[in-house]
């Protein structure tokens, strides 16, 4: 298999975690670039379900290594824990996954930050995960985030700490929140430390071995295109780059290695969190829900349901360089009528083709639907595209279309078997 980027194509949970199993059986190794345990990522094997949070999707696949590349912001508290989760099931998690040196820690004050911070801004919040990513990237770019590398040297880790814990201490009281015990962070965290040093290494100098060895790498994208520090409904948004020039700075394998980049979206649009959305549908939200669907895999939370969204995944296939679609959970719109499809905004009294970057602006979008036919029939057991409902293929087809991109993996359910190749 060619070097292939993975990345959702909309407000992430497009189902990248799914598609990322079933690729891993071509890959030789797949790699986590960026995000941190933000990422919910559910495979479904045989009726067995799966969420990984920081753990690449491939761990599940025995023979291939899993790296988590430099550009993750990893909580080594969490990512013991699933680590020991995945172990309990069975899963083999040992040479199999490496590790980062110089990936940025999340630690239990970006967590306190976050929280903090989401508190403050009200009515205004972004609906962060509170899992500390914003805060822990923040450290990054500010040139005072502890990496893994310090994590493994306990002297080196307990200074480091010690000065951070004092000024972040100083922060949350002056925002009226309890400050934190500098000696049980230091305590939780070298007791991660010790399972996590087996594992550590220079991931960057791995992958180009791997590379020179013929091996393939398949990047597992977290979040989407439009939760992109950059590129997304700022400030609606995560902190990393989530599109596919994340994969190279992440990881350290630069842009000429890699050959193909593949969008993953859903069959219509889901967003978690707060910020635009333009085809949002209460109508749609209340259907899918109703189905025991789109519920978060990291928090839990309801996810805003709407129709699929061509502005939107137009302009992914342009900043990500997208050459081939995977459609998910076509099936989720087996029992609707009448489909519809957002291929322009409206805002005063104009037509916009592509997403406004002012989030006030993009706010009062309306969209301009065109209308599809549904098909009222289950598509869960097809195999090929020739099983599907033929207006089923026409819709997967016309918005393959809209987006821009070869239509390369139709989804039709979450599990590994129920996937369409073409
Ligand atoms: P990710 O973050 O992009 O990996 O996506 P999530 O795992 O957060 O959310 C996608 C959800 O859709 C999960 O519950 C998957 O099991 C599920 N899923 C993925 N593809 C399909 C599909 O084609 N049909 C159905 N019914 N569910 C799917
Ligand atoms: P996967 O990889 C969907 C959203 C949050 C919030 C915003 C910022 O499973 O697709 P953060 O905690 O990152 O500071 O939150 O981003 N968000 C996601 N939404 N899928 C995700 O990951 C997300 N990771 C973050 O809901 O709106
Ligand atoms: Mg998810």
């Amino acid at each position: 298999m060619p070097n292939t980027i993975l990345i959702g194509a909309q407000w992430g949970d497009e189902g990248k975690g799914k598609i990322i199993d079933f690729l891993t059986d071509e890959a030789d190794v797949v790699v986590r670039s960026q995000g941190g345990n933000n990422a919910g990522h559910t495979i479904v094997i045989g009726g067995e379900k799966y969420v990984l949070h920081l753990i690449p999707s491939g761990i599940l696949r025995r023979s291939k290594t899993c790296v988590i590349g430099n550009g993750v912001v990893l909580d080594p508290v969490a990512l013991v824990a699933e680590i020991d989760g995945l172990r309990k099931r069975g899963v083999t998690v040992a040479k199999n996954l490496l590790i980062s040196d110089a990936a940025h820690l999340v630690l239990p004050y970006h967590r306190a930050l976050d929280e903090q911070r989401e508190a403050l801004k009200g009515r205004n919040k972004i609906g962060t995960t509170k899992r500390g990513i914003g805060p822990a990237y923040g450290d990054k770019v500010a040139r005072t985030g502890i990496r893994v590398c310090d994590l493994v040297r306990s002297d080196v880790f307990e200074k480091k700490l010690a000065l951070r814990v004092r000024e972040n201490n100083a922060i949350l009281k002056s925002l009226g929140a309890a400050p934190l015990n500098g000696k049980r962070i230091l305590a939780d965290s070298l007791a991660a430390a010790e399972v996590l040093r087996p594992f550590v290494t220079n991931t960057v100098v791995y992958l180009h071995k791997a590379m020179s060895a013929g091996k393939s790498l398949l990047f597992e994208g977290a979040q989407g295109t439009f939760l992109d520090i950059d590129h997304g409904t700022y400030p609606f948004v995560t902190s990393s780059n989530t599109t596919a020039g994340g994969a190279c700075t992440g990881s350290g394998v630069p842009p000429h290695r890699m050959d193909r980049v593949l969008g993953v979206m859903k069959a219509y649009t889901t967003r978690v969190g707060e910020g635009p959305f333009p085809s949002e549908d209460p109508g749609v939200t209340k259907n899918l829900h109703a189905m025991g669907r789109e519920f978060g895999s990291t928090t839990g939370r309801p996810r805003r349901c709407g129709w699929f969204d061509s502005v939107a995944t137009g302009f992914a296939t342009m900043v990500n360089g997208i050459d081939e679609l995977a459609v998910t959970n076509l099936d989720g719109l087996d029992a609707v009528e009448t489909i519809r499809v957002c291929h322009a905004y409206k805002v005063d009294g104009k037509k916009l083709a592509v997403l406004p970057s002012d989030p006030e602006l993009l706010a009062r979008c309306t969209p301009v639907y065109r209308e599809f036919p549904g098909w009222m029939k289950s598509t869960e057991n097809a195999q090929k595209m020739s099983d599907l409902p033929v207006r089923a293929r026409e819709y997967v087809q016309a918005i393959a279309d809209l987006t821009g991109a070869r239509l390369s993996i139709v989804s039709v359910g979450p599990g590994r078997t129920q996937t369409i190749r073409l």
